[in-house]
């Protein structure tokens, strides 16, 4: 059983060696196969300390299966994986979490009737008194909670409120600074601003960095190149199970991070199909180089 009389920050984790440039996890050639189904195969990542490392893809690409090798819920089937440099196989996320991996899925495991504080401590809550007599130390709980959400700049009027009735938005944020907390040193973030609106989104995004600044190696997955290119660091773009394109900050632009999004080649030829049909007017269609900007739509259908 866990101890967590002390309170001790990350009680529950190892500390890790990363590698002298900050490495923390490495996947090498790796991938992933469900019985014939290749859904992964001959991917190259690094996670560092302090950086965000995000990872795009269009549905199906490959995004959840490539973080579920890492956080131990799945074990690839090629290739290599280490973590502080060297080669693991988790194979429950119990494993990933004491080295420091955590990850924040978007149906966050939270009890929505419970108030906040509760649920930053679910699981590992804070005890006093000595066995048998041993019970929840409700008030050092709720003071560790503030003074955590605190830490990373988020303000919550009251703790006690349930955790249902925060926005989704703020939700990813306790869910963050609780990783933060127990000692995660690897952040996971699968889709965190999908079902977000732009307002939150901005929120999540800015905890993002802030997760990034206290020096957790960041993964961030998202469809969206706009989200990714406010935070990212390195961007690496699956499609159809295989690395895409892996590109530093400084070196791929927005526009050209979206191009690869949206896939150029394709989009040209949907042009050119719908060229065909009659009625659809291709003009309307953005051009190959210019997606940097969304394209606004007539509610009406083709005018
Ligand atoms: N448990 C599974 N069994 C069989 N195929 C799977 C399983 N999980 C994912 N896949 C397949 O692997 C591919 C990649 O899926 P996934 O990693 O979920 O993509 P993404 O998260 O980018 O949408 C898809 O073709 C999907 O159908
Ligand atoms: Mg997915």
């Amino acid at each position: 059983m866990t101890d967590n009389t002390t309170g001790t920050h990350g009680a529950v984790l190892q500390d890790g060696a990363p590698g002298p440039d900050g490495l923390l996890v490495e996947l090498r050639g790796a991938g992933k196969s469900y019985g014939n189904i290749r859904a992964l195969h001959g991917v190259d990542l690094k996670v560092h300390a302090g950086r965000v490392t995000c990872v795009l893809g269009d549905n199906g690409a490959g995004k959840s299966t490539l973080i579920k090798i890492i956080s131990g819920l799945h074990q690839h089937t090629e290739g290599e994986f280490l973590v502080d440099g060297q080669p693991v196989r988790f194979t429950t996320p119990r494993e990933a979490l004491d080295r420091g991996i955590a990850a924040v899925y978007q149906d966050l495991a939270t009890v929505p009737l419970m108030p906040v504080w509760r649920n930053f401590f679910l699981g590992s809550e804070m005890t006093k008194g000595p066995w048998p007599l041993r019970r929840l130390d409700i008030a050092r709980m709720k003071e560790t909670a503030d003074q955590e959400l605190r830490n990373m700049g988020i303000v919550l009027d009251d703790l006690e409120q349930p955790i249902g009735t925060l926005s989704g938005g703020q939700r990813q944020c306790v869910a963050i600074a609780r990783a933060v907390y127990f000692g995660a040193r690897v952040l996971i973030l699968d889709e965190p601003t999908a079902a977000l609106g732009v307002k939150q989104s901005g929120v999540v995004l800015k905890y993002i960095a802030a997760a990034r600044d206290r020096g957790l190696g960041v993964i961030f997955i998202t469809h969206n190149p706009h989200h990714a290119y406010m935070v990212g660091d390195h961007f690496s773009v699956l499609r159809l199970g295989t690395l895409e394109l892996s590109a530093e900050r400084s070196e791929i632009g927005l526009e050209e991070l979206t191009n690869h999004m949206a896939g150029g080649a394709e989009l040209a030829a949907l042009r050119h199909e719908l060229a065909q049909v009659r009625g659809v007017d291709v003009d309307e269609l953005p051009e190959d180089g210019d997606l940097g900007a969304p394209v606004a739509t007539s509610p009406e259908g083709t005018p």
